[in-house]
């Protein structure tokens, strides 16, 4: 068993890494150098990937890929999009060619309001909270001015503040509900700056209202933070063709492709354990060009999450339906983006992922992400309720298990060339492997 550390933080990176290495990799004589491999020779840009977080001990890589052909309100994108999972960028570029022939994909930003909460707690008369709530607001948005000033005059800042009663659900809770627009920025560091100066001057100032009692006056702050439940900051993605167009090469007609695939998705909507996966497929193509563009995947992750179940049962996030001959696909998703600040400014490969999206405004990356989501979304269905999902993703994994078992580039190749066509199966490989190198 290690021992705690002390001071870890203190110690040089080279320190670090020795201690990393003595207290896990004793009898592992290339953990060391596997560690360093990853260091940048560029000592700039190692120190700047250094300085993200604390206690960096090496570069964690990611593939970063591209998915072209993506036709969005009649403009063509090239995706970026950096993930690990084999078939995801090859399915979305398959998506992108389909619908490029279809009339493209069609999206929409509906709102763009976030939320942020002041949590607290007030034993006392609650006529007389809201008076004070009343008096003491305008006094909330002055304090803020010196933080929401730049943004005011772009055209953001605060929207609304309300005073909310939550005794019901636990008792002498309350708290202040306030709405933001923050343009093209993700927003979170403007919404906590402004939250926390709300908590201070709502603070300060129920100490001298006079209609409170003395133990009225000492309001209790649990916490200021903003929300990564995004109802209100929601974008609509959409394609459609005639049902006759889905002219599958899978061996089904158009009509029993668009039938089955309304079903998966009705089956997605109605049946948890089957919804979470196939939001889990849509997750896929957001979270990577989430990750691309130097967004936060994981306040994108909470936030549709919470959005599928806010009906009261996990659902589908996306939805289709054949009407009238037409094959209709689309989705609503909530999504907190930011085109300027974090990591947007700061990482090289954030900021040409964005230029190869013409620098878009946070609105515009909405609708790029959830395009993508969609598009993962028709790739997964399409084999699902065709071929079934381990052709292709098989066929996509080839590389991964020959890597795993040291195949050459040689023996890549008359690998690849022996499963064209074929399904690839794990045992088939070692097989095939095993027999090349007459094992
Ligand atoms: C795998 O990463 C994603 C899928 O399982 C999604 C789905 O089932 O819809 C293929």
């Amino acid at each position: 068993m290690i021992k705690p550390v002390k001071g870890f933080s203190k110690l040089s990176k080279e320190e670090k890494v020795s201690w990393v290495v003595s207290s896990f990799f004793k009898e592992n004589p290339q953990a060391e150098s596997i560690i360093k491999r990853y260091w940048n020779d560029d000592h700039a840009l190692q120190q700047l990937h250094d300085e993200f977080i604390e206690n960096t001990i090496s570069n964690y890589y990611l593939p970063f890929g591209i998915a072209p052909n993506f036709l969005i309100n009649g403009k063509l994108f090239a995706i970026p999009m950096a993930i690990e999972e084999s078939s995801v960028v090859a399915a979305a570029s398959k998506a992108a060619k389909f619908w490029l022939e279809r009339g493209g994909f069609k999206t929409e930003v509906l709102a763009t309001t976030k939320i942020g909460q002041v949590h607290f707690m007030y034993t006392g008369d609650k006529q007389l909270l809201n008076d004070f709530f009343t008096e003491v607001k305008p006094k909330l948005i002055t304090d803020s001015k010196s933080i929401t000033k730049n943004m005011d005059k772009r055209g953001g800042g605060i929207q609304s503040i309300v005073l909310v009663d939550k005794t019901s659900v636990l008792d002498n809770y309350y708290q202040l509900h306030c709405s933001f627009e923050t343009l093209d920025a993700m927003g979170a560091n403007f919404i906590n700056s402004c939250l926390e100066q709300f908590a201070k001057t709502f603070k300060r100032e129920a100490k001298s209202f006079e209609r409170f009692a003395d133990h009225e006056k000492d309001i209790d702050i649990v916490m200021s933070i903003l929300s990564n439940y995004v109802p209100d900051c929601v974008v609509r993605a959409e394609v459609s063709c005639p049902v006759s167009e889905l002219n599958e090469d899978e061996g089904v007609t158009p009509n029993e492709f668009a039938e089955k695939f309304v079903r998966a998705v009705q089956i997605a909507q109605v049946e948890p354990y089957r919804a979470v996966t196939h939001n889990k497929g849509i997750m896929n193509g957001v979270d990577a060009v989430v990750l691309a563009t130097g967004n936060d995947f994981r306040a994108v992750e909470a936030g549709v999450h919470a959005y599928a179940a806010r009906n009261g049962s996990y659902s589908s996030l996306t939805h289709a339906s054949v009407e009238n001959g037409i094959f209709k696909f689309w989705i609503e998703l909530p999504l907190a983006l930011g085109t300027v600040g974090g990591l947007t400014n700061l990482h090289p490969l954030v900021k040409l992922a964005l230029e190869m999206l013409e620098k878009p405004s946070a609105k515009e990356l909405m609708q790029i992400v959830a395009v993508a989501g969609l598009a993962q979304n028709f790739g997964a269905l399409r084999s699902l309720t065709t071929t079934g999902i381990q052709k292709g993703h098989m066929k996509m994994h080839l590389m991964n298990i020959l890597n795993q078992m040291g195949a050459t580039v040689d023996e890549k190749k008359l690998i690849a060339v022996y499963f064209e066509g074929k399904t690839v199966v794990h045992s088939d490989v070692v097989s095939k492997f095993n027999e090349l190198r007459g094992v």
